[in-house]
């Protein structure tokens, strides 16, 4: 029997390129997104349902849900892949816009995960993917706000892999590192204050980002996705794509504040 997939912040970047992965690996595909209607230019097989999912949206979480039991009858695996990044210093970003990025990176997966995992329990079958980053291992210049939200998916996920080791639900973290997306261009928000002590650095960094993305293709890391999802043991962590491996291994090898210094340097050239 084929299964089923749900996948979140399917407009672009990963979530779109995990879409066409789980079809070519001959899953059932669920792609959510906020606005459905982007989806109409994707030239994607018919066989794919389109649903609107906001994290931010309870109500639209419960309907993406309930659509996919009527076409499929149940959801086998949960990718929760949206999320966006906010970027600038701990100064520098309001608490609202921190608030609004831990209402979207956190609590709306969060919700997400509870539309879904009654079904999973009650069967004892499926698995939950969430997609955090290099970023949730670690944490860069001028994303440390980015980076709690993630390092709470992280724990949070540890918590649910402890939760569920009863059951055969399953759970695992893909964590890419740097992807050729739009997120840096329109996934990325900047802290809107404005400080004479951090402006040049970040500056210097908003500016890096322009000079265009070489980071890995958004297909290596759907594919990872896929390998994941499909992988039967409890392993939780995969990384995948750019730097990912070997920054993890520098991790484990350098003493703390020597690794931290290491990504500073590289960061704020
Ligand atoms: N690109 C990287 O270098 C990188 C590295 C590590 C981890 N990641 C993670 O990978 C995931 C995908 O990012 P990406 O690189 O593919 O960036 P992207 O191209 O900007 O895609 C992000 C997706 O999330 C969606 N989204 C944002 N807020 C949402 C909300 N409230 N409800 C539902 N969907 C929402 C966006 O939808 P709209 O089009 O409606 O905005 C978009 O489809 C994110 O979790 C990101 O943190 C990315």
């Amino acid at each position: 029997m084929r299964r089923t997939v749900l996948i979140t912040g399917t407009s672009s970047g990963i979530g779109k390129a995990a879409v066409m992965a789980f079809h070519r690996h001959d899953w059932q595909v669920v792609a959510t997104m906020r606005n459905p209607s982007r989806a109409a230019d994707f030239g994607w097989p018919a066989d794919i349902l389109v649903e609107r999912l906001d994290l931010n949206d309870p109500e639209s979480i419960e309907a993406a849900r309930a659509a996919a039991e009527s076409r499929f009858g149940h959801v086998d695996a949960l990718i929760n892949n949206a999320g966006y990044g906010l970027t600038g210093a701990i100064e520098t970003c309001t608490l609202e816009q921190v608030r609004d990025s831990f209402e979207t990176n956190l609590f709306g997966t969060l919700a997400a995960i509870r539309a879904f995992l009654p079904g999973m329990r009650d069967r004892n079958r499926g698995v939950i993917v969430n997609v955090t980053s290099i970023g949730g291992r670690m944490t860069f210049p001028f994303y440390g706000y980015y980076s709690a939200a993630k390092y709470a998916l992280e724990a949070t996920s540890e918590g649910l892999w402890h939760d569920l080791y009863p059951s055969a639900v399953r759970v695992k973290v893909v964590e890419p590192g740097f992807t050729q997306t739009a997120f840096a261009e329109t996934g990325l928000k900047m802290g809107t204050i404005d400080l004479p002590f951090y402006r040049e650095r970040i500056q210097r960094l908003t500016e890096r980002l322009k000079q265009g993305n070489t980071g890995t293709p958004p297909d290596v890391i759907a594919e990872c996705i896929v390998r994941a999802a499909e992988d039967p043991s409890r392993r939780l962590r995969y990384h995948a794509g750019l730097y990912a491996g070997p920054l993890l291994a520098l991790q484990r090898l350098l003493p703390g504040t020597w690794f931290m210094t290491l990504l500073r340097r590289n960061t704020e050239k």
